[in-house]
């Protein structure tokens, strides 16, 4: 995969995605990082990439043609999926990661800044808009290191072992179980018994377990819709007759 970020701020990205478990794929070649600088596309002598809107707003927008000019540049005659990163998107979550690390597409994706974009650079680009979450930041260069962290570390050959992922929140739409490591006890509080019993059937079941249970407790509406098992739906009938029988549990919360 090709990944093309356009933003006024490339050094910003570059530096995010050079560091860690992401740098390192992109070392080995899991994937292709490029990060632009739209202001090297600006037509006029000051590179000027902001103008006022006309709906006589207060701010500035990104102009349209350096946009434009840049993703004529970078792209070519491939034809990545382009994202526009925006508060009017559509709401990230997992799946929508799997989904683009799964289709093979490369991905353009264009940081928005100051009140945001001309609106017909995006129709032209047909971009998709992506948010990372009900609130405003000043600039799309932290959402578009989001998609492109979250997207990265679910291809082939950036985490060690599959179930490295597989197990974690929101993978399979369920919240991740606890866990612990060394040493064994910890200010008096020790790694529950179960974990250190050595009995790989128990510890599944465990683990199972306390993943209904943080979900429940901490995004019941995940449940409705997570794939569930008879033995899940058994178990989560234990833990509201545990649980009703604490309702100051729940109105302390
Ligand atoms: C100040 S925001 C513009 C907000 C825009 N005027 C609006 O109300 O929708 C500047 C840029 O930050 C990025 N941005 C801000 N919040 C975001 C969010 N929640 N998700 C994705 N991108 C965001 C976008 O690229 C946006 O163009």
């Amino acid at each position: 995969m090709r990944i093309d970020i356009a933003t006024l701020f490339p050094e910003i990205c570059e530096t995010y995605l050079g560091q860690s478990i992401v740098g390192r794929a992109r070392n080995k070649g899991v994937f292709e990082l490029y990060c632009h600088q739209i202001r090297d596309y600006a037509f006029d002598k000051h590179h000027r990439v902001d103008d006022t809107p006309y709906s006589e707003r207060q701010g500035m927008l990104l102009l349209a043609e350096p946009i434009w000019q840049c993703y004529k540049a970078v792209v070519g005659e491939r034809r990545p999926h382009v994202i526009y990163m925006s508060p009017r998107g559509k709401t990230l979550n997992q799946q929508r990661l799997k989904e683009l690390a799964s289709a093979g597409e490369d991905l353009f994706i264009l940081c928005g800044h100051y009140e945001g974009v001309d609106q017909r650079v995006l129709d032209k680009l047909e971009a998709e808009e992506i948010s990372v979450g009900d609130y405003v930041l000043t600039g799309g260069e932290l959402p578009a290191m989001i998609l492109a962290d979250g997207v990265v570390r679910l291809l082939d050959g950036t985490l060690s072992q599959e179930d490295c992922f597989m197990d974690e929140s929101h993978y399979s739409g369920l919240l991740e179980y606890p866990q612990y490591t060394k040493p064994q006890i910890w200010q008096d509080m020790p790694v529950p018994d179960i974990l250190v019993s050595g009995h790989h059937a128990n510890i599944m079941k465990w683990r199972r377990e306390k993943s209904l249970e943080e979900t429940y407790l901490k995004r019941p509406e995940l449940l409705e819709t997570a794939p569930l098992t008879d033995a899940d739906r058994a178990y989560l009938s234990e833990l509201r007759a545990r649980y009703e029988d604490m309702p100051e549990f729940f109105n302390n919360k």
